[in-house]
């Protein structure tokens, strides 16, 4: 069966089948570097299984048995990232307008093989074959992310790598690093060096901090962008603020630090509004991000701020949209900064509060929806899971994951104004790979068809079974997902 998450838009395929042999190579038209580099990652991804030599040739024109990838102009209402995907029993190929579109017809690809081209070791006496007939492939939203809570636990610049390799493959665009918290600060701040110095050094439940320095805050950056993922850094404020509170005596109103702060607690913390300094830091800290991000988008944080006044709190955000639009980047913040004047280009997150994201899209800001019962991987998937919290009020499994509407959720706000969906990891209770692993799969598979199928090509039991298949895949990977009783795994 032909399984592929999140589900094209449009496909058709027939009985026969395209096989891949030692002889195949993989063609790129036209002399783009970039396509070029995506044809070698493709090649990359099929080799190890295969034992396939797959070389990547330009210059000359496909044969019998061959994959090729190309630009072309013929088909503008592919946009940006979209493609197309023909297969006979001759020829694959791969076709866009924009290199990203080829990267996702090569993720479709990898997905349309035997689960087995996934596996890392060579799996010899396989028929590495894909159906016949053709994908139009263009998807929903813009706007399809994870966000990573690295303030509660820190994880590597290997594990965040190798988490972002996963995104690619369900063709999610977005990674959204929460930097600070009131457990951690994770990034090294050249102007202020006690932030990650001392703020970064420890995590929830006194477990080992971290923080990146600049030059691997770098690396991720690029490492992603080779992905078409574009990494939003979140600095949280004007609350979630302990770890630069306890760095810094001079950002507390009373000019003395608190302690370093291991617990789970929320809404304890907050920047002295009323102290100049405190701007000064908020400048330093997104110039000195903003210049290492390529992306448009700088999150500021803004939920939760219980301890800061609220004419305070509209004071100190609508300074901080400032302070962004002066680095050259768009403001994103929790849906609580509805409650403040928006420019129009600011985005909101929603979360929780329908009524607040409202009153951010009715000043026209961009909606992204996260809604915490349902694209919260934090949750709990039922009360026999170990790992996760349950604050929200209910479970979130498989099933609760994958069928929710964006537009149904977010009723009151227009939908032209919802840019997509974003799911989120926080991290109080997670610390490994194996933890990670367990909450973000298989509800990322679902998110990411929610960001990027039609609504009308969404369905629960056509889901369910293309799951199970994907499961194979997972494993494959090496990712240790949750075994849910919804699906009937292979
Ligand atoms: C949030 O969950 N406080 C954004």
């Amino acid at each position: 069966m032909t399984a592929i998450i999140p589900i094209p838009a449009q496909f058709q395929f027939d009985e026969r089948r395209f096989s891949l042999s030692s002889e195949t190579r993989i063609i790129v038209s036209g002399d783009s570097a970039e396509v070029f580099w995506i044809a070698s990652f493709l090649a990359a991804r099929l080799r190890p299984a295969t034992g396939f030599a797959l070389p990547v040739l330009g210059g000359i024109e496909p044969g019998a048995g061959d994959i090729s990838l190309a630009l072309t102009a013929d088909d503008p209402q592919l946009g940006p990232e979209g493609y197309r995907l023909l297969a006979t029993p001759e020829q694959v190929s791969l076709r866009a307008s924009a290199a990203a579109g080829l990267f996702y017809a090569s993720q479709t690809l990898r997905q349309m093989f035997p689960a087995e081209i996934e596996s890392a070791a060579e799996q010899p006496g396989l028929d590495w074959w894909v159906p016949c007939g053709t994908v139009r492939d263009v998807p929903r939203y813009a706007w399809r992310g994870m966000m990573l809570d690295l303030g509660r636990h820190f994880f590597g610049v290997e594990t965040v790598k190798r988490l972002i390799d996963l995104l690619a493959f369900h063709k999610i665009n977005t990674l959204h690093l929460h930097l600070s918290d009131d457990q951690g600060w994770r990034i090294m701040i050249e102007s202020w060096p006690w932030l990650a110095l001392h703020g970064g050094s420890t995590a929830t439940n006194g477990d080992p901090g971290g923080f990146y320095t600049q030059d691997q805050y770098r690396e991720i950056v690029a490492y992603a962008a080779q992905r078409y993922i574009t990494i939003v850094p979140e600095i949280d404020m004007p609350g979630h603020t302990n770890a630069a509170l306890a760095s810094y005596e001079a950002l507390n109103v009373n000019d003395i630090s608190p302690s370093l702060y291991t617990g789970i607690k929320v809404g304890f913390s907050s920047l002295a509004v009323h102290k100049e300094i405190t701007y000064q830091f908020v400048d330093d800290v997104i110039r000195e991000i903003a210049a290492m991000t390529p992306g448009a988008y700088f999150h500021i944080g803004g939920d939760e701020t219980l301890s800061t006044p609220e004419e305070d709190y509209i004071y100190f955000i609508e300074r901080v949209q400032e302070i962004v639009r002066k680095h050259g980047k768009r403001m994103i913040g929790w849906e609580e900064i509805g409650k403040t004047r928006l420019s129009p280009d600011t985005v909101a997150q929603h979360w929780w509060n329908k009524d607040v994201t409202a009153k951010a899209a009715a000043q026209g800001a961009g909606i992204i929806a996260s809604p915490a019962a349902r694209a919260y991987m934090d949750m709990k998937y039922h009360d026999h899971t170990t790992i996760g919290l349950q604050w929200t009020g209910s479970y979130t499994e498989v099933r609760d994951a994958y069928e929710w509407e964006p537009v149904e959720l977010l009723e009151g706000v227009p939908p032209e104004a919802i840019l997509g969906v974003e799911s989120a990891l926080w991290t109080e209770t997670i610390f490994t790979q194996g933890n990670l692993d367990f909450m973000v799969f298989p509800r990322l598979c679902g998110y990411a068809e929610i960001g990027w199928s039609p609504r009308a090509g969404r369905d629960w039991e056509s889901y369910r079974l293309r799951l199970a298949e994907h499961g194979k895949r997972l494993a494959g990977l090496g990712v240790r997902f949750y075994r849910s009783e919804q699906v009937d795994w292979q």
